[in-house]
């Protein structure tokens, strides 16, 4: 007979959050955490907060975006209301091969890394608050969308996501995790690039912020260093605060080639070294601006 914990025979224990008081509905998610949109219960009012975050973020993204975010954002054509999944899967797809998939929200490391290793990029289904209109603590609808999806047109950009995930798996077992989390961190959300025009972002934490986008640009106050792959696995990150550090990287071109390697040996050169703190300089650091 089951017992209260050990699931009942032919049926698999239910997703849990991966981490306690998330907002998000895990209760009917499958076991790889995927959820229906279910775009027509979008009320109206959450179409129009869309577009407002939408309309904002624009104005931001003009400037201070790198251009193949730009192009890919223009493609997308996103401005008029949420978004479909369907009707955007069908775009990606035939340009990149990715998809993007309805989750709860935040969703454990390993099921991440399985989908982007698959070319599925995971979208929270639900859309912030008004009073969240500036700033939110858990990735929503508009981070998630705003952010990440665009560049998922980008073959390159795309390509590079998806050795990530494949890189996460396997990462795994060999106890990687800590430095892939800090890279993901430095890149795919608070990543600069170098173009023609100037420094820009492709991070989606900061193409998605209202304040944090200009401030990683503009504002004296952070440090900006050339992309050093060893440097930013090595350096701890902030959740809580705006960035006091960024690494800007020359090219999407240069992100893949500099993570093609095998990570093993890395991570266990990694093992041996002190971690930095974000506000920690050492010799080799190329300071940008
Ligand atoms: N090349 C890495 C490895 O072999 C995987 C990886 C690719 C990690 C891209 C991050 C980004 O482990
Ligand atoms: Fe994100």
């Amino acid at each position: 007979m089951p017992t209260l914990g050990s699931p009942l025979p032919g049926k698999s224990v239910p997703p849990q959050p991966p981490r306690p008081g998330l907002r998000g509905n895990y209760t009917d998610a499958r076991p790889d955490y995927r959820i229906p949109q279910q775009w027509s219960h979008y009320s109206s009012d959450e179409h129009a907060l869309w577009q407002l975050l939408y309309a904002r973020q624009l104005r931001l993204v003009r400037r201070y975006a790198c251009p193949e975010f730009l192009a890919a954002l223009q493609k997308l054509d996103a401005g008029g209301g949420i978004p479909r999944f369907d009707s955007v899967n069908r775009k990606l797809r035939r340009t990149t091969g990715w998809e993007v998939v309805g989750v709860p929200g935040l969703i454990p490391d390993r099921e991440f890394f399985e989908h982007l290793a698959h070319r599925r990029f995971p979208v929270t289904v639900w859309l912030r608050t008004p009073q969240e209109f500036d700033y939110i603590v858990e990735p929503d609808l508009f981070h998630d969308f705003f952010g990440h999806v665009p560049l998922l047109l980008d073959p390159v950009y795309a390509e590079h996501l998806q050795a990530y995930g494949a890189g996460g798996l396997k990462a795994l077992p060999l106890g990687g995790l800590p430095y892939l989390a800090r890279l993901y961190w430095y890149t795919i959300e608070f990543g600069l690039v170098r173009t023609a025009a100037g420094v820009r972002a492709y991070g989606a934490g900061l193409l998605s912020s209202g304040a944090e986008l200009p401030y990683a640009l503009l504002d004296p106050r952070p440090r900006r260093l050339a992309f050093d792959l060893l440097r930013v696995m090595r350096t701890e990150y902030r959740i809580d605060s705006l960035q006091p550090l960024y690494f800007v990287i020359e090219s999407f071109a240069q992100l893949l080639s500099d993570t093609a390697p095998d990570f093993t040996p890395y991570y266990a050169h990694l093992a041996q070294l002190p971690t930095l703190q974000c506000g920690e300089t050492v010799a080799e650091d190329r300071i940008l601006l």
